[in-house]
């Protein structure tokens, strides 16, 4: 594939109009949010990249060793013909399952989706090169809206790893797996990746890395505020805070104002007043516990089927199968 064959469901006017909605909604509410996809520009990405190798972030590396244990397995409990993976990023831990489907000898095809299209034209070119005889399609568009997007057919198999869907907040969550259950046939599998519950001081210092990338990237967000809306954020007037919050289970980013402000953001024709201290909350990250997983995908209409996690139980791989519609 070509850096001209990503297939755009959400073009820049699509993606523009949605920023705009959500950056209106988010900064006249009280407290002031934002989604956390609003990060993953081109620096944004690659500042996840980054923060993908630090020290303090366990995920990734974690779950790169899970899906290295079990990747066989993965290709011989689904003999997926397809793979979709969603929020795919750089696809990097991705190659494990395709090698394996490959190795099985069922794989035609990968699909990735992301709301980014700077990764995914990075990754889909790394693909290229490196799984030549693989069809692979990138497609640009939103997993909380655009799941109709992905193409049908072909014994599936859909990704969502990295504990991405922990970004979605708990009805977001619920929607998003019904509407994945819908656009499956019976018998199609899900491997998805969550992080799970564990001591807070393995988290936090997760979300709040000693060399500063983390708030880097939560900062980033008010680059792609100032650039797509032309709002007046000065980065250094926000300081990146991480925080457990042991009733919801989960990690929140949050941006606070070092002084009293008002941001001009002239596409919105909006001034966003903040007071000295006030925070606002840019991402949510929620841990999991097995009983919690396998209760939303069943739910959803998903079947867990396999658990697979490390030593330390810090990361865990679900492969759920998707039962009959009700
Ligand atoms: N799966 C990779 C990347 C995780 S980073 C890994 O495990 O390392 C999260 C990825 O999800 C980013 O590439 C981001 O652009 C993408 N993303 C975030 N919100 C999204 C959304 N609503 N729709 C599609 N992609 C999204
Ligand atoms: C993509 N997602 C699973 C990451 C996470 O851990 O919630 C995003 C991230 N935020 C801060 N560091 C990494």
């Amino acid at each position: 594939m070509s850096v001209f064959d990503l297939e755009i469901h959400l073009d820049e006017q699509d993606l523009s109009r949605a920023l705009r909605a959500d950056a209106a909604a988010g900064l006249s509410a009280s407290p002031k949010w934002l989604p956390p996809k609003w990060f993953y520009d081109a620096r944004g990405s690659d500042l996840f990249e980054q923060i993908t190798r630090l020290p303090e972030y366990y995920p990734t590396r974690t779950e790169r060793h899970i899906l290295a244990a079990h990747a066989a397995d993965v290709a011989r409990l689904t003999g997926a013909k397809t793979l979709v993976e969603l929020g795919s990023g750089s696809s990097e831990k991705t190659r494990l399952l395709l090698d394996a489907l490959t190795a099985h000898g069922t794989l035609g095809g990968f699909v990735a989706l992301d709301v980014s299209p700077a990764a995914l034209r990075d990754a889909a070119a790394k693909l290229n090169a490196e799984y030549p005889g693989l069809s692979v399609r990138g497609l640009v568009a939103d997993f909380s809206r655009h799941l109709g997007v992905v193409p049908r057919g072909g014994d599936r198999l859909v990704a969502f790893l990295g504990g991405t869907i922990g970004n979605l907040l708990p009805a977001e969550r619920a929607d998003f797996l019904r509407d994945l259950r819908a656009v499956l046939d019976e018998g199609e599998y899900l491997l998805l990746g969550t992080d799970l519950v564990k001591d807070p001081a393995v988290l936090v210092p997760a979300y709040d890395d000693a060399a500063g990338v983390t708030a880097a990237f939560n900062r980033n967000v008010l680059r792609v505020l100032n650039r797509e809306l032309h709002a007046g954020f000065d980065e250094d007037d926000f300081t990146h805070v991480a925080l457990w919050d042991p009733v919801n289970e989960w990690i929140e980013m949050r941006l606070q104002a070092r002084r009293d402000l008002q941001v001009p953001v002239r596409d919105l024709d909006l001034v966003v007043d903040f007071a000295a201290g006030e925070q606002m909350r840019t991402e949510v990250s929620a841990k999991f516990r097995r009983a919690g997983v396998e209760r939303e995908l069943a739910a959803a209409g998903f079947a867990l089927q396999h658990w697979w996690t490390d030593p330390q139980e810090r990361f865990a791989l679900s492969l759920a199968r998707a039962t009959a519609k009700p």
